[in-house]
């Protein structure tokens, strides 16, 4: 993992770090870690299984075991979960909910980190999430946090879900991303804060190709390519 150069964003949900990191990735061509994804892949598995949120017995070993694949296909990412694909399925707002609630369980946490380190192969990866900074790839050769208001982050994810056929609310929106951002930032293990070597970047009033362009200034500065 030491030689294999390290790109982190953080940030809260809705902030923008998808779009960067599929844009980082894409241009650097290097791997992305949407580390997001396997909590909610996690949490959908335990819906499947109808594991109790709190049964830290069961969902330790079901994290460690957890029957995952990330699969290119034409430019996107296909998630399959015990052969089934759940690229759609995982993005709904309860699963997202399910995901926050599980990853403030510290064993769960600890159970995926092996994973995660995984991604870390030649020429580089983009890792995308809330701890990728502060624990998962502490030692990143370039970290960002990425942020912007709740209202902003509301509005973003409310056009997101709609134009990906998705029923939502906005008001409801607002109230579980704000809901997602307590349970995320105060738990005790890995909470979602910026490292302190991370630059932050508030994307509240930028588009996504001025936060790209931002970022991708700090990657050429640092001549990671
Ligand atoms: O980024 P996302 O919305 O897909 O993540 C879903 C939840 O997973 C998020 O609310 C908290 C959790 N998560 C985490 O605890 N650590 C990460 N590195 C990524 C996600």
């Amino acid at each position: 993992m030491q030689n294999i150069p390290v790109i982190t964003v953080d940030g809260p949900s809705g902030a923008g770090k998808g779009t960067l990191c599929l844009k980082l990735s894409s241009t650097l061509r290097w791997h992305l870690l949407d580390s997001g994804a396997i909590y909610r892949v996690l949490a959908l598995a335990a819906l499947h299984h109808d594991i109790p949120l709190d049964d830290v017995n069961a969902l330790v070993p079901l994290a460690s075991g957890l029957d995952v694949s990330f699969e290119s296909v034409n430019g996107t990412t296909k998630i399959v979960l015990e052969g089934e694909d759940v690229t759609f399925d995982i993005r709904n707002e309860n699963v997202g909910a399910v995901a926050s609630t599980i990853a403030a369980i510290p064993p769960v946490r600890e159970a995926l980190l092996r994973r995660q380190r995984s991604f870390a192969m030649s020429p580089g990866l983009v890792a995308d999430g809330r701890d990728m900074g502060t624990v998962v790839f502490d030692n990143a050769d370039l970290k960002f946090y990425l942020t912007a208001s709740a209202e902003v982050r509301a509005e973003r994810r409310f056009i997101e879900l709609k134009e990906k056929g998705h029923d939502v609310k906005i008001s409801r929106l607002l109230t579980d991303i704000k809901a997602r951002d307590d349970r995320d930032i105060n738990r005790s293990n890995a909470p979602l804060k910026a490292a302190d070597d991370a630059i932050i970047i508030d994307s509240s009033t930028l588009d996504a190709v001025q936060v790209f362009d931002i970022a991708m200034k700090e990657v050429l500065d640092r001549r990671l390519v």
